[in-house]
């Protein structure tokens, strides 16, 4: 196990009706004028926006709204709220709404101290301060709710970013599972998937002997497994939806991923096609993780071939590591596909004529240096051959 740190100070609320309790929050972490962000809609039509109001109400804190935002989330509504907050003198982001919501909430937390284009965070600029966000999450997916990252695509040149701090790691999160139960089916299994993404690119590490984030993992990967087919096929299962809201954020605050390097390459390929074509995160990601994984198997077989026995219960084969190593990833995508996840760039709207597009700002955009890294190192020819196998 490697040297690290872990500094993850969010609260958590968790349960039935516990976001009527967000201004108490707001108040407890220093709020004193806030800034709400929401996205296109979905709040406001199953009336929690009006709820988190009224709660802000109660406590006498002042607000104001900015609405609007999409899935991978713009730069455009970043400045916007950046101006809005500075002109109002907002000194706290409640962000109500998923990962979209959260990570422009938390760009405009960035943004607002700054002096700069709040983009060079994005860049590599290392955050030195950021204001307060709190948030009430109505999707279990991305974990923004507990991690200190943000992603953001830059309008001019499409470019998907992420910036990260513990600065951002929001100062409390509000999660009632039963908010996510008026989600579309394809926008849960989408969750599902990456959350399960979240903890493989955890899994797929380079460091040894770290059995307990290893088990960490698996736990939580086989939670997912049983669970997810469970609210798919009933989407008030509340105990399920709970389980699967607690998985999302466990799965990304990094508890999983301390004391061992990381890889997060399935999460760079993706992160292209939904700056591409604005298709969603985890639904990207389910035609990607099988395809890299394919790729990079043979640089450590038997990490394939031990979340294959552990997780997926296919037999070892101890002649031929690499035919449990398949299975596991075939698996995988077989599990992914049932829950309505697509399996090739035509199910996910992607064209193969665009391949060259995709690797060049993969591999060059926004000052990239030719090639990604993580688990192992990526080059053009490597991404290529990686976007023609999703075909
Ligand atoms: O915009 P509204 O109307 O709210 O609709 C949203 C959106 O269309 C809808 N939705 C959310 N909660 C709902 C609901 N519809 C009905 N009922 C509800 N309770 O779902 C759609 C997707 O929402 P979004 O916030 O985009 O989903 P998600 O949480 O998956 O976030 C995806 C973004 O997070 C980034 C992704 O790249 C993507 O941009 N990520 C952020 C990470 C982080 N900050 O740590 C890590 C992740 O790996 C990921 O990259
Ligand atoms: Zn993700």
């Amino acid at each position: 196990m490697e040297n690290f740190t872990f500094y993850s100070p969010t609260f958590f609320a968790f349960g039935k009706g516990s976001e009527s309790d967000a201004g108490k929050y707001v108040k407890r972490f220093g709020g004193s004028k806030v800034l709400i962000h929401y996205g296109g809609g979905s709040v406001v039509r199953s009336g929690l926006l009006d709820r988190v109001k009224a709660s802000l109400d109660g406590e006498g804190i002042p607000y104001v709204e900015l609405g609007g935002v999409k899935p991978n989330p713009r730069s455009g509504l970043v400045y916007e709220g950046i101006k809005l907050g500075r002109d109002e003198g907002i000194d706290f982001i409640l962000a109500v709404g998923g990962g979209s919501v959260i990570d422009s909430s938390k760009a405009i937390a960035m943004g607002i101290p700054y002096d700069g284009d709040f983009w060079d965070f994005y860049q590599g600029k290392q955050i030195t301060e950021a204001l307060p966000v709190g948030t009430v999450l109505t999707i279990a997916a991305a974990g923004s709710e507990g991690s200190g990252d943000s992603v953001i695509t830059k309008e001019e040149g499409m470019f998907k970013r992420g910036a990260g701090s513990d600065l951002i790691r929001p100062k409390f999160s509000i999660l009632n599972p039963e908010l996510t139960q008026t989600l579309p089916p394809f926008q849960t299994a989408a969750g599902a998937t990456d959350i399960m993404a979240h903890l493989y690119e955890r899994y797929l590490t380079n460091s040894t002997d770290v059995e307990v984030t290893d088990r960490l993992i698996e736990a939580l990967l086989l939670t997912m497994k049983h669970e997810a087919p469970r609210v798919i096929a009933d989407p008030n299962n509340y105990e399920a939806r709970a389980n699967i809201m607690w998985a999302g954020m466990v799965a990304h605050n990094n508890t999983c991923g301390v004391g061992r390097s990381q890889d997060w390459n399935s999460h760079a390929i993706e992160h292209e096609l939904s700056a591409l074509y604005d298709c969603a995160h985890g639904a990207g990601l389910a035609v990607t993780m099988p395809a890299v994984f394919k790729y990079v198997m043979k640089h450590n077989v038997m990490r394939f071939a031990q979340v294959a026995v552990r997780v997926w219960g296919c037999q070892m084969d101890f002649e031929h590591p690499e035919v449990t190593a398949l299975e596991g990833i075939n698996a995988l995508q077989n599990f992914l596909c049932s829950i309505g996840m697509p399996r090739n760039f035509k199910e996910l709207g992607a064209k193969e004529e665009d391949i060259p597009k995709l690797v060049d700002v993969l591999c060059h955009g926004d000052g990239r240096g030719g090639s990604i890294s993580g688990f192992v190192t990526l080059n053009e020819e490597d991404c290529t051959k990686i976007y023609q196998m999703m075909v």
